[in-house]
């Protein structure tokens, strides 16, 4: 078996996004639906089996893990599970264990997570207004999560980062205080243009803001210098004159990123999905559940998967969602 993962277009994937759970306690509007189905339980990967998956992956040679959801810190045992992953380092490939979250969990587990040697957390804040955030979020409460982001400060990641996804007409005018927040806390920020993923209950046309728009704001305060900053992720970087703080752009639409794609996502029920806006996959929980145990097995039908890795998405944010799938289920 090779010890890498190479794709058809020569791309190495190194970077694996584990989405845990497609619950949340929040409902934020770009990302699902006023009422939401979710999967039945018997369908999601058991935490073991995500363990000896993370494991195939690492021992393929991918680096970095980010484990997302729906919100991961909601499930139960979630500890445990950055614990096993953690211990992955020691004999894999895997030097970089991370987590996406929403942050209403942190208070409980960011010492936990630092402890299992998670290394970076991103962290999603839209707005600082608490009226404007309970609209964006439909459920959650700015408190909670500024209770959250403390916890994390605490607790002593390597580095925070804060998601902010900016739509017309909802968060457009707290483009600015969402950096400024960042800055004071010593923490980055990355914008990320809203993306077509399953439905919702408005016109994406109507409320997407693009990247360039968006740095455009913040010029008029901010001394932003171009970085070759790289995390492995899809952010564009720029480092605020006079500060620690980065500010990154994830701009599907208007610059896209797939030539020099580097990961694939693991759904909550254990689908390799090989593009978010694609639906070439592969069933890894059959596998898992058919040959239990069997390691190699695994990992030939991860290696044998990278042929069908597409070239990229073609998201349409004036189109109506032809990716019927919610972001929670696919963990960005
Ligand atoms: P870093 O490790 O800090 O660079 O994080 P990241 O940006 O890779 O991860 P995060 O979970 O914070 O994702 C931020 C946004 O980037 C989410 O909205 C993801 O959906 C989006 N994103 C990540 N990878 C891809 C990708 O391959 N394609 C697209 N279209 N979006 C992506
Ligand atoms: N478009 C862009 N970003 C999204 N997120 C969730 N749904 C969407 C979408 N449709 C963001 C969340 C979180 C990150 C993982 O993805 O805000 O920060
Ligand atoms: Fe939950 Fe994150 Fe989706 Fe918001 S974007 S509803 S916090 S999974």
């Amino acid at each position: 078996l090779p010890t890498q993962l190479v794709d058809r277009f020569g791309r190495q994937v190194t970077y694996v996004r584990m989405s845990i759970t497609d619950r949340c306690d929040f409902r934020c509007v770009y990302c699902m639906d006023e009422e939401m189905t979710f999967m039945p339980r018997e369908q999601l990967l058991t935490l073991e089996e995500i363990v000896f998956l993370m494991r195939a992956f690492c021992e393929l040679g991918v680096e970095k893990v980010r484990i997302t959801g729906g919100e991961p810190l909601i499930r139960r045992n979630v500890d445990w599970l950055f614990e096993q992953i953690g211990q992955l380092k020691h004999d894999t490939a895997l030097n970089e264990l991370t987590l996406t979250t929403n942050g209403s969990q942190l208070p409980k587990h960011a010492e936990a997570l630092v402890k299992a040697g998670v290394d970076r957390i991103n962290i999603s804040l839209d707005s600082l207004k608490a009226d404007k955030f309970k609209a964006l979020t439909r459920t959650g409460e700015l408190e909670q999560v500024l209770a959250g982001i403390d916890a994390a400060k605490q607790a002593g990641f390597k580095r925070i980062k804060l998601n902010a996804v900016i739509m017309k007409g909802r968060n457009e005018d707290e483009i600015i205080d969402l950096a400024q927040f960042a800055i004071d806390n010593e923490m980055d920020i990355s914008y990320i243009e809203e993306m077509p993923l399953g439905h919702v209950d408005h016109e994406r046309g109507e409320s997407y803001c693009s990247s360039d728009e968006v740095l455009e704001t913040l010029q008029t305060r901010f001394d932003l210098q171009p970085s070759i900053a790289k995390t492995g992720g899809p952010s564009r970087y720029y480092q605020v004159a006079g500060s620690n703080s980065r500010i990154g752009f994830i701009s599907p639409h208007s610059h896209n990123f797939c030539s020099t794609c580097n990961r694939v996502r693991v759904t909550t029920e254990g689908r390799l999905l090989l593009c978010l806006g694609q639906e070439h996959s592969m069933d890894l929980r059959d596998i898992i559940r058919r040959h239990p145990g069997d390691m190699d097995k695994l990992k030939s039908a991860i290696v044998k998967s990278m042929d069908i890795k597409p070239e990229g998405h073609d998201f349409d944010i004036e189109a109506k969602p032809v990716i019927f799938r919610h972001m929670s289920v696919t963990g960005g």
